[in-house]
Parts: structure tokens; C-alpha cells; sequence
């Protein structure tokens, strides 16, 4: 009843900002008796599945955990492999990416990258600047606590040389600091791969996300589930912390 899903999507109110963490390559490539670099090869189908139902959508934005700040510590050949696939995507999608009108950005600690891969980030960013369609970003060498960190310290920098008063910092300020700058808050996360936790991605970001779990391996991730997790969304009552009732009921239509 895939199609039954899509169709109640459709006409029901869109997150502006979706956020997925990509979570079970190893796991689809494991249980196929391949390589876990085998699983995050197929885990580029649904990424671009992702992108083209949230162009088709009009969805505003889209941000994907591809490599956490931890994710350093795998083996050496994964890691490299993984940086391969980043670098071999980046080159091959860019095209397609603009010919949708998507804006890329890829966010986290980019001077822990290879000077090439940040090259190749830099000119695709540059590329796609002015597209106005999906904004999307991909999160690589990025957590939570460290984005949170380098917005202190970028604020505490402006702070000290004068250019910016203590007083000045509220929230609107200190989250323009971070990665996602003006960006809105996402509004639903997908979680794939049966696990139900943060894992240090957009702590700051995410307070008022409504959380999708999905028990598919990223690599199964497809246009039925990604309806579903649509579906959940339409049905959720957004509160933003007040109590149910009339406000509540207007949120969800205008989040
Ligand atoms: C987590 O699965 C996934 C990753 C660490 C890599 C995600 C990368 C891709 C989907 C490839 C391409 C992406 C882009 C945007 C170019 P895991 O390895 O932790 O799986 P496991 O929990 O089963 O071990």
C-alpha cells in the first residue's frame, strides 16, 4: 500500500527541514556476507532517493549524517574507503545535484578532511551556491558537542576583540553560529537502523524535532518508508513545550 502512504503525505502539512542519521550499512553489507564498504557504497541509492522526493516535495531542507566526529576511530580501511566514496560521490553527483537546482553544503570539522576532499567540497559548495531549490547539507567529521563548541568559541572570539557585546548573545545569535546557521530547525529526524538514540548529531538543533525510527538497514531505505515517516510526521500534535489544546492544533499546521 506504498501508494496509499504517498497520497496521505501529499496533502498533509511537510516538515520544512528533515534531518536523517543513515545508521545500518555495515549491518545490510554483513548480512550479504560483503564488506561493510560494500553497504556504504549502496547506501548512495537512498541518499538520492532522499534528495529527489525532497526537491519533488519542495521541502526546504535536508541534512544527512554521513561521518561523525567519532566515526574516526573504525578501522583505517573503512575510514579510507568511506573518504573515497565522499570524494567519488561529491565528483559524480555534483551535476545532477545542480540540474535539480539543490544547494550543497557539507558541514562539520572540514580541516580534518584531505586537503583534496576539501578542495572538491569547496568547489561543489561554490557551484551550487546560487541554486535555489533543496538546501541540502551533509554532515562529515561532525557531532553535536563540537558544533556547539567551535559557535562558543567563534562567539567568545568576536567578543573578545570587541566586535560583539556579552549581552548581545541570545538564542537566535549563538544558533546562527552553529553549522546550520540561519537555517530552520529541523523538524523531523529519521533514524534508520533500529537504533533510537542522538548519537551526538544537531544536539542543539534538534530540541524540538519530532523522532522517526525506522527498523530498516539504510541500504533498504526506500519511497515507502520515507512515506512513512511523512505520514507519522502529518500525524504528530507540535507543541513546542506549551500545553495541548488550540495553539497546539495551529502549530501543527504552521510549525
Ligand atoms: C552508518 O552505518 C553509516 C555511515 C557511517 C556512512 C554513511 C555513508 C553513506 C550512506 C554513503 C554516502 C553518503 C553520502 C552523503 C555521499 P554503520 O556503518 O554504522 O552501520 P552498522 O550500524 O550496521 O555498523
Amino acid at each position: 500500500m506504498a501508494h496509499a502512504v504517498t497520497e496521505t503525505a501529499a496533502s498533509a502539512p511537510l516538515p520544512r527541514h528533515i534531518a536523517i542519521t543513515m545508521d545500518g550499512n555495515g549491518r545490510w553489507a554483513a548480512a550479504r556476507g560483503l564488506a561493510r564498504t560494500a553497504g556504504h557504497k549502496a547506501g548512495l541509492e537512498p541518499v538520492r532517493l532522499c534528495v529527489r522526493e525532497c526537491a519533488r516535495l519542495g521541502i526546504e531542507a535536508l541534512t544527512l549524517f554521513a561521518f561523525s566526529s567519532e566515526n574516526w576511530s573504525r578501522p583505517a580501511e573503512e575510514v579510507a574507503s568511506l573518504m573515497g566514496l565522499f570524494l567519488e560521490a561529491i565528483d559524480r553527483e555534483v551535476s545532477e545535484l545542480d540540474r535539480q537546482a539543490v544547494r550543497l553544503r557539507i558541514i562539520g570539522n572540514r580541516h580534518a578532511l584531505s586537503v583534496r576532499l576539501q578542495a572538491q567540497i569547496a568547489a561543489a559548495e561554490q557551484r551550487t551556491a546560487h541554486n535555489t531549490g533543496l538546501k541540502l547539507q551533509v554532515a562529515v567529521s561532525y557531532g553535536g558537542r563540537w558544533d556547539i563548541v567551535q559557535a562558543a568559541r567563534a562567539l567568545a572570539t568576536q567578543c573578545t576583540s570587541g566586535a560583539l557585546a556579552l549581552t548581545a548573545i541570545d538564542e537566535a545569535h549563538f544558533a546562527a553560529a552553529l553549522e546550520l546557521g540561519t537555517l530552520p530547525d529541523p523538524d523531523l529526524l529519521i533514524r534508520t537502523g533500529a537504533e533510537r538514540r542522538l548519537s551526538n548529531f544537531l544536539l542543539w538543533n534538534l530540541a524540538y524535532a519530532e523522532l522517526y525510527f525506522s527498523d530498516l538497514l539504510w541500504p533498504d531505505f526506500d519511497a515507502t518508508e520515507f512515506a512513512r515517516a511523512l505520514a507519522f510526521f502529518a500525524g504528530r500534535e507540535r507543541r513546542f513545550g506549551q500545553a495541548a489544546g488550540e495553539g497546539a492544533t495551529a502549530l501543527k499546521a504552521a510549525p
